[in-house]
């Protein structure tokens, strides 16, 4: 029988999870489906624990609905646990088990960057603290970052995460960010600015080393504001859609048993899709 799963949130229509699990299925001739479902936030507790019942072997969890599929979890994988967040869920002996991946996916797509880490200690400046930023931050201190700069226009949002991880991550206020430039290898936009039909993110990268690697969470549109200056100033520069593309590894290889690979192709068909 068909292996069944599917994407959730509210609203679901705007997810490109299908087109990526479905192109990865037919690469490996893969008898599977992968969905979509409009899980409104008040019926999401229901949808969760039913899985089995409604035809799913796991899913993917997008917003609004992340951590109360973390709340219905019998098994948190360390990622989700620390996030109390959860975006892939699947089902072990009856049991409904989760993770984050998008810490992962930002990671696995820098490490693709090749940029070379050569297991040096790096630091890291975010902007942003909402769930990605945490996401991400969790990444950035697993993979052994030995400093990550936090800064967001509301200081306090930037310390309650800063708590969650110990001294190694330093909350700072918007505007500072001028003080920490110098030290960071990468620097991340995780808030909303630079987002389509958002304000751009204007940044003064001048302060940067000239070998940081400057990356947006943002893809819609691929090439953000902050992206265009930081290569137009000789800055490499990571994408948003590579994390995208990254976070669906560790669900395909729990949902249909082989590890996906993240082609080129695969690229060129998210970026069609992104441009129709
Ligand atoms: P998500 O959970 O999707 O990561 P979020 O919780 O909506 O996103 O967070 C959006 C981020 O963008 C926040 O860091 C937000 O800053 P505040 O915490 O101060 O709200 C940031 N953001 C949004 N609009 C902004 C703006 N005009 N200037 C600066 N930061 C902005």
């Amino acid at each position: 029988m068909s292996v069944r799963v599917c994407v959730t949130g509210q609203p679901v229509s705007y997810s490109r999870s299908p087109l990526l699990h479905g192109y990865w299925l037919r690469k490996y001739g893969i008898d599977g489906a992968y969905g979509r479902e409009e899980v409104p936030p008040s019926e999401a507790v229901d949808f969760y624990r039913s899985l089995a019942t409604r035809g799913y072997v796991g899913c993917n969890v997008t917003a609004p609905n992340k951590e109360i599929a973390f709340s219905v979890l019998d098994e948190a994988e360390e990622s989700a646990a620390t996030l109390g967040a959860a975006n892939t869920l699947w089902l072990e002996d009856g049991r409904l088990c989760g993770a984050s991946t998008d810490g992962y996916g930002f990671i696995a797509n820098l490490d693709a960057g090749a940029l070379g880490w050569d297991g040096e200690r790096k630091t890291a400046l975010v902007l942003g603290a909402g769930g990605a930023s945490r996401a991400i931050v969790h990444a950035l201190v697993a993979r052994g970052f030995e400093r990550v700069a936090l800064a967001n226009r509301t200081l306090e949002r930037a310390e309650a995460i800063a708590a969650m991880f110990g001294p190694v991550v330093r909350p700072l206020a918007l505007e500072r960010i001028g003080d920490v430039m110098r030290d960071a290898d990468v620097l991340v936009n995780c808030t909303s600015l630079g987002m389509k039909g958002a304000a751009p993110l204007l940044l003064d990268l001048s302060g940067l080393r000239p070998e940081a690697v400057v990356s947006d969470i943002v893809y819609v549109p691929l090439v953000t504001p902050l992206l265009k200056m930081a290569a137009g100033q000789g800055f490499r520069t990571v994408d948003g859609l590579g994390m995208l593309l990254h976070q669906g590894v560790p669900g395909f290889e729990r949902w249909f048993g082989v590890r996906p690979e993240v082609t080129p192709e695969l690229r060129a068909l998210l970026v069609a899709d992104l441009k129709a």
